[in-house]
């Protein structure tokens, strides 16, 4: 925690430096002209800034034949020497984007050498770089979700030439085009994004595309690009509207063309760059010919050596349920190879040849972790922010270490030398120097440097320390000598004072105080210096120790886990005379009136109204006697629930058994349960908005959060679901009915038991494996937030279409095809369509099939809220405006499942991270 606030302090005083985005006219876009000296706007509407914020490089003016666009005229470039040269961009967390750099080499640095050089996003390799022509702009893009609110993109490892860089774009997007369930550990390098049947050479891109992507055209034959064409291939385009929906779908103008195979195929080959490997590749369809109505158009992909793939048959306009209209089928994860050979042929019912619109294709390219000490870093630049040696960016280690680190070489490298001598350095040192368990060096030598030293412990593999020439007061830590790898340690000139702790006296190592005028040696005195030189096998063998050491400390930082208190297990048994308030029978009769009031039933018993002498008013419950598990159910709920609690929880204020009645008293909850709201009477007139809704989500889910992080042991309630979650007098949600929960047994993480829970919310992987996980809440918990999307129950025998009674595989086929629109509630008119994108997305990862793919109740949390931020935003701005989202299905995706190309479950084997292609 105290990391991830400090890299954050650091990121927003780095703030000062950054490539400012404020010139951008559009939203979300930021286009820098690397090298350029002024703002400008071209002629697509772009506006440009100049990089001149970036301190390091020189700039270079070229003049390349025929490229006339201003921002190619300059560029910036850097020296080839064994450091990396980072812009610093801003972006928003937890949203996607298109960075984009482009290259057009001239000789700029009259050297005529071809550069070859590496580039790098944060500290994941992007691409290397290889210019082999003075007149070809070479281009990389990358599709990522935002993890932190500064991206680094670096120019390192000249292995000819210099680097250099021409121009950087970052676009926003706006919808889930691009979502997909691995990018949280992969980036999507584009590899080709094509228009077929374009009208001309020139790209389509913004304005056409509003997120200013660049759709290549087919016509535009690059070597080795878009070969092997068959014949009876024809061009066809129309002008009229396609309907593309909304979101990052390709825009009108590239479906407005396509490529049809008059002789029953089309084919194509295509170099993929970056290939073989795993990759997201979709097709876009919409049939702009008038047909015969007698005449067909169906086909099948060919992909050789997959013949699994061609099962699938396209029919354009059933699938897209209209001319006009779009459909796209794809994978989110398949297998490709660098040359791609593809053919869509006609099927033999079909009366006419394929169709193609466009195309488009990414490789996964994995993330690395960056350095394991990348926060401390950052911590420790962010405490000099205005030094030049702190603005080096990027990760602190990967892909080439900042200039005054070293690393290991670990995949999570971790550092393992500092050098600071005669930087200026004033203050106390800071103390993340202590936290570097890596750390064999550190020089902070010449310096200015004051206050006492701090314990280096944290640093077991520390070996040099210079501390010299600074002006150091107090003691010398008696925890030093300790530290058995320490074999070096300067600290002459300096102010500090006291005796030298005699462990040093009797180590084998140099040590250096001389000039330290009040530090004395011990009771003897004398010798203000004292030197000991180990023997030089005996350094050199505890050198290499040191650095094997080094290379074998574990990777990543495991934390212990909390050991459960024996005592509260065992406690567990007479729990239930504890803590909990005791009610008679007679007093319960008086509030509830002779249970007069009946306001619900659970699934243990009847609950009534009821009110104290007091006022207080209360639910009653009184569990079903006869119901053979009531009675453990009642015990267990009881010592829970005396324990628990949270202002998103349902208080519990204690219990009754007498006279063969097992009750619990509860706070009374005045506005029912969140399943009223959605679907009983009460919505006549009384609907949730989705601001409500959201409010109601993120209270349900920090009941839930606290109940799986805020308990030890942790609580997995079992049971969530609509009719679980109450509203009080403000609509504000609390989580009720612990009936189901079972303590998790800390340590393990899982608890076997019998299944139970509800139909419609109960996490498959659970139901199969009976390993109950908090997790299975997780999952519910996604059930939930797709009926606070759609107002739709978990389970229905009509309202899915055919096929489908589960609220989770209708919802999943329309998310996936894009087509969220499909599934929002009617009663919602006021919302903005990025907040319901994020919920969708969220809700989608929660009810994976898998519980290890899900995410924690706190990441569902923080979505929630990101969804608050811009609905309030946007709430401000929509006022007064009338219904303007209009609720179209863009395709039919409720044909997808028969039709899709991705509807065969066909395994890929990936990595160990998963990866099954689906299609939307
Ligand atoms: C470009 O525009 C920004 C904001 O409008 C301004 O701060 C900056 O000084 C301008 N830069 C130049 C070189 O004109
Ligand atoms: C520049 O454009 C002219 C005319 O469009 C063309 O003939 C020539 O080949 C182009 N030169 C280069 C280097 O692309
Ligand atoms: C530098 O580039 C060379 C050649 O492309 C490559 O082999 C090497 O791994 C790169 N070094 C780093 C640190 O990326
Ligand atoms: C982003 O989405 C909103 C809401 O659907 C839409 O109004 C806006 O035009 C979109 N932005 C872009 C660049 O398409
Ligand atoms: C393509 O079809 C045309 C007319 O239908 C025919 O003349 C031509 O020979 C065909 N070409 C091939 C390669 O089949
Ligand atoms: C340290 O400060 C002095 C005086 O202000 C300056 O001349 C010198 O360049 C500085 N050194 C560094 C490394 O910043
Ligand atoms: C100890 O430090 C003093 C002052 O910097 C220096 O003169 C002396 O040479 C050093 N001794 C050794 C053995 O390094």
């Amino acid at each position: 925690m105290g990391t991830v606030r400090v890299l954050f302090l650091f990121l927003s005083l780095y703030a000062l430096l950054l490539m400012d985005a404020s010139t951008a006219q559009i939203p979300g876009f930021v286009s820098l002209d690397c090298g350029g000296n002024e703002n400008f706007t071209d002629d697509l509407g772009l506006t440009w800034s100049p990089d001149n914020q970036m301190r390091s490089g020189e700039i270079a003016s070229i003049s390349v034949a025929n490229e006339t666009r201003k921002q190619y005229q300059t560029l910036r470039y850097f020296p080839a020497d064994n450091k990396k040269y980072c812009y610093t961009l801003n972006v928003i967390t937890r949203t996607r984007y298109l960075i984009r750099a482009s290259f057009l080499y001239a000789d700029f640095d009259n050297n005529n050498v071809y550069p070859k050089f590496d580039i790098s996003f944060g500290p994941t390799h992007w691409a290397t770089m290889v210019i082999s022509d003075a007149n070809t702009i070479e281009v990389q893009e990358l599709i990522f979700l935002a993890t932190e609110p500064t991206i680094s993109i670096c120019l390192s490892n000249a292995t000819t030439g210099q680097p250099f860089i021409s121009t950087l774009e970052l676009r926003q997007f706006n919808g889930s085009i691009y979502f997909n369930q691995f990018e949280n550990q992969f980036f999507l390098s584009v590899s080709a994004r094509i228009n077929f049947g374009a009208d001309s050479d020139a790209p389509v891109r913004y304005p056409d595309d509003p997120f200013d992507r660049i759709w290549q055209s087919d016509s535009l034959r690059k070597a080795n690009y878009l070969v092997d064409i068959a014949p009876g291939t024809e061009k066809i385009s129309t002008n009229m509207p396609i309907d593309v929906g909304s979101n990052e779908r390709p825009p009108q103008k590239v479906m407005q063309t396509a490529v049809v195979g008059r002789n029953g195929s089309l084919t194509y080959r295509l170099n993929l760059d970056g290939f073989p490997g795993f990759g997201w590749a979709f097709t876009y369809f919409a049939e702009i010919e008038d047909l015969d109505p007698s005449d067909t158009r169906k086909f099948r992909l060919v992909l050789p050596g997959d013949p699994d793939l061609s099962k699938a048959i396209v029919n354009i306009q059933e699938n897209a349920q209209g001319k006009y209209r779009l459909y796209e089928p794809g994978y989110f994860n398949i297998s490709l190879p660098f040359v791609l050979n593809f053919r869509f042929g006609k099927t033999s019912d079909s009366t006419v040849g394929p169709l193609l619109n466009a195309m488009e294709i990414n490789k996964y390219l994995r993330k690395s972790e960056g350095s394991a000490d990348g926060p401390l870093l950052a911590a420790i630049a962010a405490a000099y922010s205005s030094a030049e040696w702190a603005q080096e960016g990027g990760d602190p280690c990967l892909p080439t270490p900042w200039s005054w680190v070293q690393c290991s070489s670990d995949p999570q490298p971790r550092i393992t030398s500092i050098k600071l001598s005669g930087q200026n350095l004033t203050g106390v040192i800071p103390v993340e120097f202590t936290k570097l368990g890596g750390l064999v060096e550190l020089w902070l030598d010449n310096n200015s440097l004051s206050g006492s030293i701090p314990d280096f412990s944290g640093c077991p593999n520390l070996r040099n320390i210079h501390l010299e020439d600074n002006r150091l007061t107090g003691e010398l830590p008696s925890s030093l000598a300790d530290m058995s790898n320490l074999r070096e340690l300067y600290i002459q000139n300096n102010m500090l004072s006291g005796e030298v702790p005699s462990g040093f006296l009797n180590k084998d190592m140099v040590f250096n105080y001389t000039g330290n005028t009040n530090l004395h040696k011990g009771s003897n005195g004398g010798n203000h210096k004292k030197i000991i030189i180990g023997t030089s096998i005996g350094a050199a063998v505890l050198l290499i120790a040191t650095i094997t050491s080094c290379i074998l400390l574990p990777k990543g930082r495991k934390y212990p886990r909390k050991k459960a208190p024996q005592k509260f297990a065992s406690s567990l048994s007479n729990a239930a005379t504890e803590a909990a308030h005791y009610f008679t029978l007679s007093e319960i009769e008086d509030a509830t009136k002779n249970f007069e009031r009946k306001v619900g039933s659970g699934g243990f018993g009847v609950v009534y109204y009821g009110r104290l002498k007091d006022g207080k008013e209360i639910a009653v419950k009184i569990l079903t006697n006869n119901s053979f598990q009531g009675k453990r159910e009642f015990s267990n709920e009881v010592s829970l629930l005396s324990r628990i609690h949270h202002r998103n929880l349902v208080q519990f204020l204690g219990y009754c058994q007498e006279d063969g009645k097992s009750i619990l008293v509860y706070e009374f909850m005045h506005n029912g349960t969140l399943k009223e709201h959605l679907y009983g009477p009460l919505t006549l007139g009384r609907g949730l908005n989705w601001i409500k809704r959201l409010e109601i989500a993120e209270d349900a889910a920090r009941g839930i959060e606290y109940l799986h992080t805020g308990c030890v042991p942790s609580i997995i309630h079992r049971d969530l679901k609509t009719s679980n979650i109450l509203l009080d007098k403000n609509t504000r949600a609390k989580v009720s009915d612990f009936g189901l929960s079972k303590l998790a047994v800390d340590g393990a993480s899982h608890v076997s038991s019998i299944v139970r829970g509800t139909v419609g919310y109960l996490d498959p992987e659970y139901y199969i494996s009976q390993q109950l996980t908090d997790k299975s809440d997780v999952y519910s918990f996604g059930v939930i937030l797709l009926e606070l999307i759609s107002g739709q129950e978990a389970i229905s025998n009509e309202n899915f279409g055919a096929n489908c009674r589960n609220i989770v595989q209708w919802a999943k086929l329309h998310i996936e095809s894009g087509d969220i629109q499909g599934i929002i509630d009617p009663a919602l008119h006021e919302y903005d369509i990025q907040s319901m994108w994020k919920i969708a997305e969220k809700a989608l990862m929660c009810v994976q099939p898998h519980g290890n793919m899900r995410p924690s109740i706190s990441e569902v949390i923080k979505e929630i809220q990101d969804a608050l931020v811009i609905e309030k935003g946007a709430g401000t701005v929509r006022e007064g405006s009338s219904d303007e989202i209009s609720r179209h299905s863009v395709h039919s995706s409720l044909n997808m499942g028969s039709l899709d190309l991705g509807a065969s479950e066909h395994y890929l084997s990936i990595d160990d991270s998963i990866a099954r292609p689906t299609a939307r």
